[in-house]
């Protein structure tokens, strides 16, 4: 069998509260997503969306239990193993772009190879091609700070596949967007991680959204619901 994109296995994630109270943010959570599927995660404010992504681009190590990507199982790697996966392996899309507003949109979309140090000639024609796949080839050399939200989210969106990572997280990637350019913006990332063959995993608060995808994972006050989860 293949080996599975994105592997929890029993993981939580403990913070100490006052009075050192353990307030659970995930509580035993398994699931396996397959490569080349696309998983949402629905659930309410505080059920622990952002901590599953955060440990699964391991950004966070849980408290318990391991999490694996693509079969290599995070805990296994030091810190600077674990940056390595994840610019090379995995991309991320956050609510609020995170995108540097005085450089044009090329330079964003670039920044990645740019931090590698790569050669600007080795990356230029992928820079172009995604960014005439979203639509905003005309915008290439404006500052990012006058384009919409919608717009920006795309340059995002270009930025976390530049490096074609395997597997894209998106957290709430659509929440600062009206209906209708989040609709634009989730078709858009759902047709990009196909053609790519890339995995997505991505956390949103609307259930239409969530609908689009293979499978959901929802979460309840950091535990997954038992009828959800594996697109095993
Ligand atoms: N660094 C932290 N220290 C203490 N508690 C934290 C920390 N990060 C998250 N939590 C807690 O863990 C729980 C899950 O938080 P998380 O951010 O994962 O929720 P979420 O589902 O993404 O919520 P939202 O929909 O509001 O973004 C919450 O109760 C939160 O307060
Ligand atoms: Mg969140």
């Amino acid at each position: 069998m293949e080996q599975a994109a994105l592997t929890f296995a029993k993981v939580s994630k403990v913070y100490d509260g006052a009075g050192s109270v353990q307030r659970y943010a995930l509580r035993d959570v398994s699931f396996e997503i397959a490569p080349g599927t696309t998983a949402s995660i629905v659930g309410r404010s505080g059920s622990g969306k952002s901590t599953l992504l955060h440990l699964a681009a391991g950004i966070d190590v849980p408290t318990h239990g391991s999490v694996a990507v693509h079969g290599t199982p995070l805990a296994g790697l030091s810190e600077t193993g674990r940056t390595r996966l994840r610019r090379r392996d995995i991309g991320f899309v956050f609510q609020l772009f995170h995108l540097l507003p005085h450089l044009t949109v090329r330079d964003n979309v670039a920044l990645p190879e740019l931090i590698a140090g790569a050669r600007a000639r080795s990356f230029r024609e992928r820079v172009t091609a995604l960014l005439e796949r979203v639509g905003l080839a005309d915008r290439a050399d404006d500052p990012v700070a006058g384009l919409s939200g919608g717009e920006m989210q795309r340059v995002a969106i270009c930025r976390a596949l530049l490096r074609r990572p395997r597997l894209l997280l998106a957290d709430e990637p659509t929440g600062s967007l009206d209906d209708a350019s989040g609709q634009m913006v989730m078709e858009l990332m759902l047709q990009m991680v196909s053609e790519e063959g890339a995995t997505l995993v991505y956390a949103t608060h609307s259930r239409e959204l969530a609908a689009m995808a293979d499978g959901i994972l929802r979460l309840h006050s950091g535990m997954l619901d038992p009828e959800s989860g594996s697109t095993t």
